[in-house]
C-alpha cells in the first residue's frame, strides 16, 4: 500500500509539474513578458505629465483605440500593441510612468517616449523627454520591483527575464529632432552622415549591452523608416525627389550598421539572440502599398499644428485605413499592423534578420 501511494504521489506530481511547465510554454502569451524601449513611435503615455508639447494624450490621437486618448501618436494600436496582440498577451503592455505596482510590472512595462533618441540631447529643445539612458535605468528599476514580488531567485535571469522579449526601436529623432535641425543641435556640422550613423551605432551597442546587462536574452532591434518620406519631411522641400533623399541616405547609413552591429551581437553574446527589423524595406513600393490598400502616403489624415502634431479635437478624415500617416510625422492603425504582422511573420530575411519576432519568441536559449 504504501509503495502505491508513494507511486501514485509521485506520479500526480510529475503530473503536476508537466502541466506547470506545460501551461508556461503554451499558455495565453509566447513569452512571460515583453519590455518595451522606443520613442513616439511606441509611447503609450510616457510623456503626459511631462513638461513637452510633444504628448498625444487629446482627440483625434486615439479615436480609434478601445480607451481612447492615451498619450499613443496614432489612431489606434502602435506597431508594439499590435506586437503584443500576436505574442498572444491580453492587455496592451502598461505605460512605466503610470504603473506603481511591482505586480503590474512582471508582464512587461513600456518606457518609450516622443522625442527621445539614442542621445541624451535629442529631442529636447522641444522640452522634456526620457532618453534610452533613462528607460534603461528606469529598467533596471523595474528588474528590482521584480525581484520584490517574485523573489530573487524566481524572478532571475535564467528564470525568468532571460524568457521576456524586448522591443527597443530608437534613433529616428537623433535625426528627425537632433541631426536635421541645424538650429538647435551642432551635430551636421560636426559629423557627415557616416560618422554620425558610426557615433550612434557605437553608443546604442553600449546601451544594449546594459539591457544584455539586465537580463534581455531575446531582443529586436527596430530600424529607422524612411524618414526622409515623411509629410512633415516633404513639406520641407524634396528637390525634385518624391521623398527628402538625403534624410533617408543618412538614416540608410544607421539601419545597414545596425544590422551590422545584430551580427556582431549574435556571435559575441552567444547565449542571446538579436534581430534586427526592416522597417524602412517594409514601407515598400507603391505597388505594395496598394496590395495593402495604403494607397494615401504623402498626405497626413488629422489637420496639423504648428510641430506637425494633430490639432485637438479637429475631425480626422474619414477613410484613414487609406493613409499612411496620421499626423506629419506618425503612421497610422493600418500601417502599423502592415508592419507589426510582417515583423512578426515573414519569412524574408530582408524583413526580419536573421528570424521573425515569432520565431525570437518560440525560441529556447
Ligand atoms: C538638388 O538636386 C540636384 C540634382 O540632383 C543636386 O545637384 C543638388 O545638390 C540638390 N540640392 C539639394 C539642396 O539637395
Ligand atoms: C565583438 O567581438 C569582436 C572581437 O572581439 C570585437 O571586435 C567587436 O567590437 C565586438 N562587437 C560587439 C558589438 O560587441
Ligand atoms: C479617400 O481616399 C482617397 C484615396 O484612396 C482620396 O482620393 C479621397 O479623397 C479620400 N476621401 C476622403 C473622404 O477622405
Ligand atoms: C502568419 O503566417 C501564417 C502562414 O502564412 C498565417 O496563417 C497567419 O495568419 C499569419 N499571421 C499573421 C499575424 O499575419
Ligand atoms: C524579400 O524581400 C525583398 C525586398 O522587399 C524582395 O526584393 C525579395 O524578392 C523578397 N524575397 C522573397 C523570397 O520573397
Amino acid at each position: 500500500m504504501a509503495t502505491n501511494d508513494t507511486v501514485i504521489w509521485t506520479l500526480m506530481i510529475v503530473v503536476l509539474v508537466v502541466f506547470i511547465s506545460q501551461s508556461c510554454v503554451h499558455g495565453e502569451s509566447r513569452v512571460p513578458c515583453f519590455f518595451i524601449f522606443g520613442d513616439s513611435l511606441a509611447d503609450n503615455g510616457n510623456n503626459n505629465h511631462l513638461k513637452t508639447p510633444a504628448k498625444a494624450n487629446y482627440l483625434p490621437y486615439g479615436i480609434d483605440f478601445p480607451k481612447g486618448p492615451t498619450g499613443r501618436f496614432t489612431n489606434g494600436r502602435t506597431f508594439v500593441d499590435i506586437v503584443a496582440e500576436l505574442l498572444g498577451f491580453e492587455n496592451p503592455i502598461p505605460c512605466f510612468a503610470t504603473t506603481r505596482r511591482p505586480k503590474d510590472m512582471v508582464r512587461g512595462l513600456n518606457y518609450a517616449s516622443g522625442s527621445a533618441g539614442l542621445r541624451d540631447e535629442t529631442g529636447t529643445h522641444m522640452g522634456a523627454n526620457v532618453n534610452l539612458n533613462k528607460q534603461l535605468l528606469n529598467h533596471k528599476a523595474t528588474v528590482k520591483h521584480i525581484a520584490s514580488v517574485m523573489g530573487h531567485k524566481q524572478s532571475s535571469n535564467k528564470h525568468y527575464l532571460n524568457k521576456c522579449l524586448y522591443s527597443v526601436g530608437m534613433g529616428s529623432n537623433d535625426y528627425m529632432n537632433n541631426y536635421f535641425q541645424p538650429k538647435f543641435y551642432p551635430t551636421s556640422t560636426k559629423y557627415n552622415p557616416e560618422q554620425y550613423a558610426t557615433l550612434l551605432i557605437k553608443q546604442y551597442s553600449r546601451q544594449i549591452k546594459t539591457l544584455y546587462m539586465y537580463g534581455a536574452r531575446k531582443v529586436a532591434l527596430v530600424g529607422l523608416g524612411q524618414v526622409g518620406c515623411a509629410p512633415y519631411s516633404i513639406s520641407t522641400g524634396t528637390n525634385g525627389s518624391a521623398c527628402v533623399d538625403k534624410m533617408n541616405d543618412a538614416v540608410q547609413f544607421f539601419n545597414e550598421k545596425l544590422k551590422s552591429l545584430v551580427d556582431q551581437l549574435n556571435t559575441n553574446l552567444t547565449d542571446a539572440k538579436f534581430i534586427y527589423v526592416n522597417t524602412y524595406g517594409m514601407s515598400g513600393s507603391s505597388a505594395e502599398r496598394t496590395t495593402t490598400g495604403l494607397k494615401v502616403s504623402d498626405v497626413n489624415c488629422c489637420p496639423v499644428n504648428e510641430i506637425g502634431q494633430c490639432v485637438p479635437s479637429a475631425a480626422p478624415c474619414k477613410n484613414r485605413s487609406e493613409h499612411m500617416f496620421w499626423d506629419l510625422f506618425h503612421p497610422t492603425e493600418m500601417a502599423n499592423l502592415v508592419t507589426a504582422r510582417r515583423a512578426y511573420n515573414s519569412s524574408n530575411q530582408s524583413d526580419t534578420y536573421p528570424m521573425n519576432i515569432g520565431h525570437l519568441a518560440k525560441l529556447r536559449l
